[in-house]
């Protein structure tokens, strides 16, 4: 049973210190705060975004502060399903070994924009990201013996449906409601991954980070413009904002919990809508479609959980 019921598949009670952990989005706001919090606990790190010399100087920074720690960038454009293929092709020829993928990089944009693979802007980059991203390193994560995969889902899926007669909003753009429905894609990929991951070593599970100071939604127009820098004072910090998914990537709390959504560190339940299993399926085999990725060979080849609960 998924869908913010907690899930134990196994336990361990030896709970590996030095992780190495790859976050998408780690040049602001939310994932930057996780990945200074992860580098000070001694973590290895993998960060991509798209602009090089912001994540070069966040790796200056990080290798100045922490010299225990590595820090490997990655400069690539997750809009783009070329973009992760080779982002993924870089980091699997130089790392033989992932522990935890944060996929934290997302947002809200303010017109219907197509990527290079005609998909819309904020369904390709939000969702099929997370979702060919994650397929590609599985095999990579799988090697380890705690493997974890993070998804930053939102409060904001509550309330929201996929229309899959216009999935990529051909027809009617809001660009609220699309990224809403963004956010609900993330959940059902989580529920669905998590439950063909069930006999495996990888646990996957998303999250709510809060109301929090970045730089989202700083390119909407019209009222967000006015209302934003006002309301943004009430709004958490980013460092508060990244606790869940720190502790999503390192907690002992949460080995072994799969296809759980987390709030302020807490499994909750989603919404009802985000429970729906033919809408999962639907979108699962959509977003196998669009990506050309298929999940099924690569699940059959993962290690299957070795510690079963009550059994260590
Ligand atoms: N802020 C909130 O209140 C809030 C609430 C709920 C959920 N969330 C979720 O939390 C996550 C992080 O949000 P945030 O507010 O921290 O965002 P943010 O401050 O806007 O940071 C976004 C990060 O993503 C990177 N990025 C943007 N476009 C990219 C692309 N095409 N390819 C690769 N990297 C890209 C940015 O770096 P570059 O520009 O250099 O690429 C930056 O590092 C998102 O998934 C969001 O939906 C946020």
């Amino acid at each position: 049973m998924h869908g913010g019921c907690t899930f134990i598949k196994y336990q361990k009670a030896n709970f590996m210190a030095q992780k190495t952990i790859v976050i998408t989005g780690a040049t602001a706001g939310i994932g930057l705060a996780a990945t200074i919090r992860l580098a000070e606990m001694g973590n290895n790190l993998i960060l991509i975004s798209r602009d090089e010399n912001k994540l070069q100087q966040v790796k200056l920074n990080i290798t100045n502060k922490y010299n225990t720690v590595s820090c490997d960038v990655y400069p690539a454009d997750l809009s783009s399903m070329n973009g992760i293929r080779g982002v993924a092709a870089r980091i699997i020829k130089n790392h033989a070994n992932i522990d935890v993928l944060l996929n934290n990089a997302g947002g809200v944009f303010p017109e219907y924009t197509e990527t290079v693979d005609g998909f819309e802007y904020t369904f390709a980059f939000n969702h099929l990201s997370y979702f060919l991203l994650t397929g590609l390193l599985l095999p990579v994560l799988g090697k380890s013996e705690e493997p974890r995969i993070i998804n930053t889902s939102s409060k904001a899926h509550n309330g929201s449906k996929l229309d899959f007669s216009d999935i990529m909003h051909k027809q009617h753009f809001k660009p609220m409601e699309v990224y809403s429905e963004s956010k609900l894609a993330n959940l059902y990929f989580t529920y669905k991954l998590a439950s063909l991951l069930n006999e495996t070593n990888v646990t996957v599970n998303a999250l709510h980070p809060g109301v929090v100071q970045t730089n989202f939604g700083q390119d909407m127009p019209g009222l967000w413009k006015l209302i934003l820098p006002i309301i943004r004072k009430f709004f958490i910090s980013a460092q508060e904002g990244a606790e869940t998914s720190v502790f999503l990537a390192t907690s002992p709390e949460v080995t072994g919990v799969n296809g759980a959504y987390f709030i302020k560190k807490k499994p909750v339940v989603s919404s009802l809508v985000s429970l729906e299993e033919a809408s999962m399926n639907k979108l699962w085999d959509l977003s196998e479609k669009l990506t050309g990725f298929s999940y099924t060979e690569v699940i059959s080849a993962l290690p299957k959980a070795v510690i079963p609960v009550g059994e260590e």
